[in-house]
């Protein structure tokens, strides 16, 4: 294959005629519609910053920045532009940094310093450095290209959904796999006091809004009550369960809620009384059309009143890990 074939998406400009010299300077701008530098480039403006603020909070000048988003500078440069701007790559191997994640995917699909020479046209001594976090743009995104050609930009973390209006990004319902975890370890639900009549969720009794149902006001009961809450509401339904549980009303509540420990109350009152169980992974909602939405942000498992036992099983089937109440 012959270099030029790796990039998916560039443009050749009349300044980059020989691409192995602008590949070793790292002056061609080849790269620079490289879906990388393309998505670098919407980080920094949706962030409303401009290159010079970016410039600013990564030390460098605003005509590095300028050339980064042509695929042109240093490795060095690259890799903390990415951390101001919280932009991660998904579809190639973990590792703490680009370069570490590269040379991990080298790893990964057992091919050699030599052999990765060979496929990408740059010397075993570019490949080593680029993974040690030197060399140039333009040698990475070739070994990239090589390497992990589907790599592209994990969606960034947010603590909201991103689509639909507020009644819709409340309204999404916990998958029947992970509701299977949640009945294998805690048993049969009682109570989903924010029930939905689309939601595949199984309770023997469920509050339902459109019903004349209010679980924020309503007595819960039972054994074992289920909250997925509306998340625009989050605090306000855990401290919901809270109380009713501290009533008596309930003995058991799951919530499955995101992964926010921002608030004081969480810290003081909540952490002292409920287990929470860390989610590694994110799960799949389903939203009213029954289509799976990936979520943007991580999740935790809320849970008052459980046994030792209870909390163990769900450990065996969910990935992730307890912080115990303390
Ligand atoms: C995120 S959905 C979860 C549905 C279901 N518990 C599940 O896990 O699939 C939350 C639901 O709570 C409902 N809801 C909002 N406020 C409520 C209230 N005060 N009482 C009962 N349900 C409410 C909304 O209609 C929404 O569909």
């Amino acid at each position: 294959m012959l270099a030029a074939d790796y990039p998916r998406k560039f443009e050749e400009t009349g300044s980059c005629r020989n691409l192995a010299s602008g590949l070793s300077s790292g002056i061609c701008d080849i790269w620079r519609h490289h879906i990388l530098i393309d998505d670098l480039r919407a980080a920094r403006e949706a962030k409303g910053w401009l290159q010079r603020t970016l410039a600013d909070r990564i030390g460098v000048s605003a005509q590095a920045v300028h050339r980064l988003e042509r695929g042109i500078g240093s490795t060095a440069t690259l890799e903390v532009a990415m951390v101001a701007l919280d932009f991660r790559l998904t579809g190639v191997a973990s590792g703490k940094s680009l370069a570490e994640q590269l040379r991990n995917q080298r790893i990964r699909k057992k091919t050699s310093v030599a052999a990765l020479a060979k496929r990408t046209g740059l010397s075993p001594t570019t490949i080593a450095a680029v993974e040690q976090g030197g060399d140039s743009v333009a040698s990475l995104l070739r070994i990239l290209e090589a390497l992990a050609p589907k790599a592209k930009r994990r969606a960034p973390e947010r603590a909201y959904w991103g689509q639909g209006d507020k009644d819709d990004r409340d309204s999404r319902f916990t998958p029947d796999d992970f509701m299977q975890s949640v009945y294998a370890a805690f048993g049969e639900i009682d109570l989903d006091p924010c029930a939905h009549p689309l939601s595949p969720v199984v309770a023997k009794r469920k509050f339902i809004l459109e019903h004349g149902d209010d679980g924020l006001t309503d007595h819960w009961f039972g054994k074992l009550a289920y909250v997925n809450p509306p998340f625009s509401e989050q605090l306000k339904w855990l401290r919901r369960a809270h109380e009713q549980w501290r009533a008596g009303n309930i003995r058991t509540v799951v919530c499955l809620v995101p992964a926010r420990t921002d608030s004081a109350w969480f810290h003081e009152t909540l952490r002292v009384d409920a287990d929470v169980y860390f989610l590694q992974g994110r799960v799949r909602f389903l939203d009213t059309s029954g289509r799976s939405q990936p979520t943007p942000f991580s999740l935790m498992v809320v849970v008052l009143g459980a046994s030792d036992e209870q909390l163990e099983t769900f450990a065996d089937l969910i990935p992730g890990f307890w912080m115990r109440r303390s």
